[in-house]
């Protein structure tokens, strides 16, 4: 593969995965939030937060039951990653994705940062003991709310997702420096709200162009003068590029597998 860079990023968000069915947060009607709205939640960030999840665990593990892991294949656009990561292109994939589909497409986890954890594991809200994945999978599906198997507890089972207020995976800390030596930065399928994550993109240094491809205009990408953007479906996007490039037969390859 012959490109112009060497240390490309990635700063993926729920964009990314709604060509595999799986909704976005924020999109009026079809994100998440709106939703929500028929599960009577206070209002919609409160199935993210650990108080409410003790009041009422129920919502989150109606979505948990709806995003979990093995239902959804990734998309072109994690299969694009996969192949800069091929051809030792990629530097980070940093993702505040939950659905486990940079893992799926084969993104090696030491070039991973899942910045809000996911529902690779799980453990009890209060002793902390971790859960088993095997049962976790089996009582999710039948529509149950899991209980910790430590008897002298019967805390309840949260998958690591993180929750507001709830503090980062210590691999998200150690990893936001790296930003300062990307070469190409992808920001893609991601309103860049929800802080720390946001943030990195105007952490990459000023030499470093930033390619937006997204249904909106997000954080500052536009601002600096080798910013692009690109307005869209990311997938169709993700094809042109590599059309343009001579590699949508292998990305089409890489994705059928
Ligand atoms: P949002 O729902 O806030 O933003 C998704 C963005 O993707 C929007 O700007 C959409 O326009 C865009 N989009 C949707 N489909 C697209 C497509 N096919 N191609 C290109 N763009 C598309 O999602 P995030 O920014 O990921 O927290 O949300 C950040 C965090 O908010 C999430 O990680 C979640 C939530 O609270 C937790 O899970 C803890
Ligand atoms: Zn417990």
């Amino acid at each position: 593969m012959q490109t112009g860079f060497r240390d490309g990023t990635f700063q993926l968000g729920a964009g990314v995965s709604t060509a595999a069915g799986i909704p976005d947060f924020r999109s009026p009607r079809t994100g998440l939030y709106a939703r929500l709205a028929k599960l009577n939640l206070p209002y919609p960030r409160a199935v993210f937060e650990l108080n409410y999840f003790r009041f009422n665990p129920i919502p989150f593990y109606t979505l948990t039951r709806e995003l979990y892991p093995g239902r959804y294949r990734p998309t072109l656009t994690h299969t694009f990653v996969k192949l800069l990561s091929d051809g030792g292109l990629l530097h980070t994939c940093f993702t505040q994705n939950i659905d486990t589909l940079e893992r799926q497409a084969g993104i090696p986890a030491d070039k991973l940062v899942e910045a809000h954890g996911s529902f690779a594991s799980q453990h009890c809200i209060d002793c902390k003991k971790e859960y088993d994945s095997a049962r976790m999978r089996e009582l999710v599906e039948k529509g149950e709310v899991v209980r910790c198997d430590n008897e002298s507890c019967a805390g309840l089972v949260k998958p690591d997702i993180v929750f507001f207020g709830e503090s980062f995976p210590e691999l998200l800390s150690q990893s936001i420096p790296k930003i300062g030596t990307a070469d190409l930065l992808f920001v893609i399928g991601t309103s860049l709200t929800v802080q720390p994550f946001a943030k990195l993109a105007s952490m990459a240094p000023e030499s470093c162009p930033r390619v937006l491809i997204n249904l909106d205009f997000a954080g500052d990408i536009g601002t600096r003068a080798d910013d692009v953007l690109l307005l869209g479906k990311c997938d169709a996007i993700i094809r042109d590029l590599c059309r343009e490039l001579g590699w949508e037969e292998t990305l089409d390859r890489e994705w059928a597998k």
